[in-house]
């Protein structure tokens, strides 16, 4: 990680843009966060406090959707306003962990289309395996959110994102909830050209490349698996 490149976000500050990293640091998601660490939160607050979270990191992530006029016709008269124009959005979960924020996304932008991608981490080698791609099938005219709350090592996201690029998507956006310095710095060379947004960047990566302090193994968390 180059020095200065991350900045952890402060107490109560505004979103802390490095590059193509943003780190949202909104007070609500912060706070969920740190819920969602606690290691005595059990499985059913986690997935809800997960789907909050994604939804209002969402709000931020879908910021710059471009903005078109349309003529509206209110009680008193009729004037223009703006709409979100046709833009073709897809999320794509990283199987099984990025199904927790699946749906908190999906709140704000129903009409995405969905497509799945399966990795696991081989505990082993610690690298990832693919085990299954389904994408819109308009993928090409689509701009897609990845999601998974953890950005470890960065392999599982940068596979994952080279699978879906070999599909032609318009352009991609990562989302997770922690991202370790060393996944930051891996999907910033390995895919330049994708924006990452995260609620925190932690220390460090242990031994067993889980992120500290983190919040554990996301998805047994989820899905009370161990
Ligand atoms: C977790 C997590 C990421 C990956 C991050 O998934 O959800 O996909 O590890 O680690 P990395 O950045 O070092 O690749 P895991 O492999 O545990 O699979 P799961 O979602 O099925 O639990
Ligand atoms: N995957 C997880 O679920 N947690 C970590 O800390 C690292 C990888």
């Amino acid at each position: 990680m180059k020095e200065g490149l991350i900045k952890l976000p402060g107490l109560k500050g505004e979103n802390t843009k490095m590059g193509k990293v943003t780190v949202i640091d909104h007070p609500l998601i912060q706070h969920k966060l740190t819920l969602i660490r606690n290691k005595d939160t059990g499985p059913k607050e986690f997935r809800e406090l997960v789907d909050e979270v994604a939804t209002l990191m969402a709000y931020e992530v879908t910021r710059d959707l471009p903005l078109e006029e349309v003529e509206v016709e209110t009680p008193i008269q009729k004037a223009r306003f703006k709409v979100i124009s046709g833009k073709k959005l897809g999320v794509v979960p990283i199987l099984r962990a990025g199904l927790g924020m699946l749906d908190g996304v999906l709140k704000l932008i129903p009409a995405a289309k969905v497509g799945h991608i399966g990795l696991y981490r081989d505990p082993d080698t610690l690298k990832p395996v693919e085990y299954y791609c389904k994408l819109p099938s308009d993928v090409n005219e689509r701009d897609l959110i990845v999601v998974d709350p953890m950005l470890a090592t960065g392999g599982s996201a940068a596979a994952a994102i080279s699978f879906i690029k070999e599909r032609n998507p318009r352009s991609i956006k990562f989302m997770c909830l922690i991202a370790a310095p060393e996944g930051v710095e891996r999907l910033q060379e390995e895919h330049p050209d994708v924006s990452i947004f995260t609620a925190a960047v932690d220390e460090k990566l242990n031994d067993h490349a889980y992120i500290v302090p983190g919040l554990g193994d996301a998805g047994d968390r989820l899905y009370g698996t161990k």
